[in-house]
């Protein structure tokens, strides 16, 4: 258990920046997941944490320790990797127990330990196997439950269940963020899948190109995205943008189209001219924000033509033209048009994003 606390922290490699001047303080026993796509700088900041990577500038600290020059050994974190490389020739205990034998901890304290994380992780039948005679999730556990037997002060996973399969991973998920829960161990944890992030973190860091984008619950994330790259990275399927313009009148504020235009509530308006918002702005709706219903005379205001459907189990996505661009709607399943077929859209309002053009920052 400890606070972790990075300062200005950048990381180069040769003239590659891998990290730009990253802030960010992580409570104790707190769930922060590091989020963004390949490239973003994630393993980087997560390898200076363990202190397999040099810091070229600033400063990590674990509670009001600077961990800079400290070598992993004496950081008392533990690390699990997306490759968990078990010791093919010892036992899923043995594996467990390795990183305690090295400390030269008493046997008894490691079979205590052993069997406690064998409980949790619900691998306590397989102790005797060989990693050979598990499957990939089990396999898994295993890396996990030898991470645990060392109770430290700070977990660091790094994609830990990428690579298994949707139906384990789902259940890993789960898993995961009850065992995080119930261990209260500080938790760093790594990933490109944002519903990962999403689904286990108590907070979000989202990375871009070196950059900390935004830092936030998932709530906060998903609803009020600093910018358009978090707005369209988070959420599936994807937020639907589209380039409007700003139309003032004495009325109050729309934005316009090709398609439709749609005025805004006084609240954004406000926001609008808060931000001093030019006149050429870029519009976000998620998905299940756009109410659709089939054919050209429905209540709904803006027309539009269905270009394909995708039925999804109970949910259904619905690619519809509207002017010159394409949005995706979701909604329950139920008759709707082939393609080419009129339909009509309507937007919620209230759950429209707008953003600046050029910087790509929300205005709200
Ligand atoms: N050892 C290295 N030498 C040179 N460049 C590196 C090294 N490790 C990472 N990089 C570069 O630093 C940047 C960040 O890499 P990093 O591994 O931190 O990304 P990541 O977010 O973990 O990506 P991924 O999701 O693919 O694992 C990338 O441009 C990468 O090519
Ligand atoms: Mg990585």
């Amino acid at each position: 258990m400890a606070a972790v606390t990075i300062t200005d922290v950048w990381k180069y490699y040769g003239k590659t920046v891998a990290v730009k001047e990253l802030n960010l303080e992580i409570k104790n026993n707190e769930f922060m997941c590091i989020l963004g796509p390949s490239g973003c700088g994630k393993s980087s900041t997560l390898r200076m944490l363990a202190g397999l990577e040099f810091i070229s500038s600033g400063d990590v600290y674990f509670d009001d320790v600077r961990v800079n020059d400290l070598p992993p050994r004496d950081r008392d974190i533990a690390m699990v990797f997306e490759n968990y490389a078990l010791y093919p020739h010892k036992t899923v205990y043995e594996n467990m127990a390795n990183p305690l034998k090295l400390r030269r901890t008493p046997k008894q304290e490691i079979e205590r330990r052993v069997r406690r994380a064998a409980e949790i992780l619900e691998i306590d039948p397989l102790l005797h196997r060989k990693p050979v005679e598990l499957s990939g999730g089990q396999k898994q556990r295993t890396a996990i439950g030898r991470a645990i037997v060392r109770e430290p002060k700070v977990f660091l996973f790094d994609e830990p269940i990428a690579h298994l399969d949707a139906k384990l991973r789902s259940h890993m998920r789960g898993e995961l963020k009850y065992l995080q829960r119930s261990l209260e161990t500080t938790t760093v944890y790594v990933t490109h899948d944002q519903l990962e992030g999403m689904s286990m973190a108590d907070r979000i860091a989202v990375m871009h190109e070196g950059v900390l984008q935004q830092l936030g619950t998932p709530e906060e994330i998903y609803n009020r995205p600093y910018n358009e790259f978090v707005a369209g990275f988070v959420g599936e399927p994807p937020m639907n943008f589209l380039d409007c313009t700003l139309e003032r009148t004495n009325t109050g504020v729309s934005v316009v189209h090709s398609g439709f235009r749609l005025a805004l509530t006084e609240r954004q308006a406000d926001l609008l001219e808060k931000g001093g918002a030019e006149a050429d702005v870029r519009i976000g709706t998620r998905p299940d924000n756009l109410a659709i219903e089939p054919g050209a005379d429905g209540a709904l205001e803006v027309p539009g033509e269905v270009f394909v459907t995708e039925p999804l189990g109970g949910d259904m996505i619905v690619e519809v033209t509207v002017g010159s661009d394409r949005v995706m709607a979701k909604t329950k399943i139920g008759p709707m048009g082939g393609p080419g077929e009129p339909c009509r859209i309507g937007f919620d309002v209230d759950k429209v994003h707008v953003f600046d053009k050029t910087t790509g920052v929300a205005y709200f």
